[in-house]
């Protein structure tokens, strides 16, 4: 197949940061995606409905002209978020989701939930107004070794959620283990998982390859080969429990190449290619539909998008760096080679 046309994606796990920085990075996402799902990890985090309508405006004030995308917008749960904030999202209309960062996981997360109980309250009233749940799943102890987080945060946490609120609908964001990946099938439908393109298409063995590679690093970290595979199998199964996410991150150049780099890796210059690429790999490419602007949509609720975009198989280079406020980013493939060109012109 050298020509692939595909219902307009949806991204289900983005990151757009605000500012300069989100002027610089909206477009790419907007020209490929109807719609994506924002997370609020910004400084301050967004954990209000009103925060979330004010984001919201930014963004939509950042869109290149005429553009129709949709952002999807969420809350950041803390300690002391109130159950009527989820009345508040709802009524407000804007919010899809509501995100737990365990405290201390990743980029931003120090306001995040310190301990499950907590958040009880909250969830109870999710899982009775339908606001899906959105998991940064990976488990914060410091003494449970960094490539057993995700398994670790199920054991801990994800099985004690879905025991207290058995109808809550649940995504496990960037799910980056078979663990992860059988605990999501082992589930009813209310329980879904995103998965990223390089989880998709690398293992860990790449942060290393010749030296340390700190564009690929982010968080959950890259796993083994074994995990990766059924990371492949679990996105091009045809199972509806898995769709899209890309989680574009992007930090400056200068914040990654660092004694102490930021955790996230910039996709969203090629936020659908990389995952042809990937389904190419694996024979699937006619499941790439269903995971990419099907499944996403049914889970959470929403139409699935009109427009259509065309892919045409033909290799491209992205470059050194894109322009990102005032610094600079470095996009995944830098400098190397993508399979998969996007066609279709303009935005969303
Ligand atoms: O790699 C990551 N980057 N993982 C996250 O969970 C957060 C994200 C970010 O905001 O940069
Ligand atoms: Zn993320």
């Amino acid at each position: 197949m050298t020509q692939l046309t595909i219902t307009r994606p949806d991204d289900w796990h983005l990151h757009l940061r605000d500012g300069d920085s989100l002027g610089s990075v909206v477009g790419f996402t907007a020209a490929r995606f109807g719609r994506a799902v924002v997370m609020p990890n910004l400084k301050p985090p967004v954990t209000t409905a009103a925060a979330a309508r004010a984001y919201h405006a930014r963004i939509v004030a950042a869109l290149p002209a005429g553009c129709t995308f949709q952002p999807l917008m969420t809350l950041y749960l803390t300690d002391n978020t109130a159950p009527d904030e989820v009345d508040r999202a709802i009524a407000d209309g804007l919010v899809v989701g509501v995100k737990y960062y365990p405290a201390g996981a990743t980029t931003n997360s120090d306001s995040g939930v310190t301990s499950i109980e907590r958040a009880f309250p909250v969830l109870e009233r999710m899982q009775e107004r339908g606001l899906v749940l959105q998991l940064h799943g990976e488990a914060t102890d410091p003494a449970v070794d960094v490539f057993d987080r995700e398994r670790a945060f199920i054991g801990s946490t994800l099985e004690l959620i879905l025991k207290r609120f058995p109808a809550l609908k649940v995504v496990l964001e960037h799910v980056t283990t078979r663990e992860g990946v059988d605990f999501v099938r082992a589930q009813g439908p209310n329980v879904a998982g995103t998965i990223t393109p390089q989880h998709l298409l690398l293992n860990r063995n790449a942060m290393f390859q010749g030296g340390i590679r700190p564009h690929l690093y982010c968080l959950p970290v890259l796993k083994r080969e074994h995990d990766r595979v059924a990371l492949v199998e679990a996105a091009t199964s045809g199972s509806p429990k898995f769709f899209l996410g890309t989680d574009s991150a992007p930090h400056a150049r200068h914040t990654k190449e660092n004694a102490c780099g930021c955790a996230g890796v910039f996709s969203a210059h090629a936020g659908i290619e990389l995952y042809a690429e990937a389904f190419e790999q694996a024979g699937a490419l006619a499941r790439l539909e269903g995971f990419a602007s099907h499944f996403g949509a049914d889970f959470y609720g929403l139409p699935r998008n009109r427009g259509a975009i065309t892919l045409r198989r033909e290799p491209w280079t992205p470059p050194a760096s894109y322009a990102f406020g005032a610094h600079e980013i470095v996009p995944f493939r830098a400098g190397e080679s993508i399979a998969w060109r996007l066609t279709t012109a303009g935005c969303a």
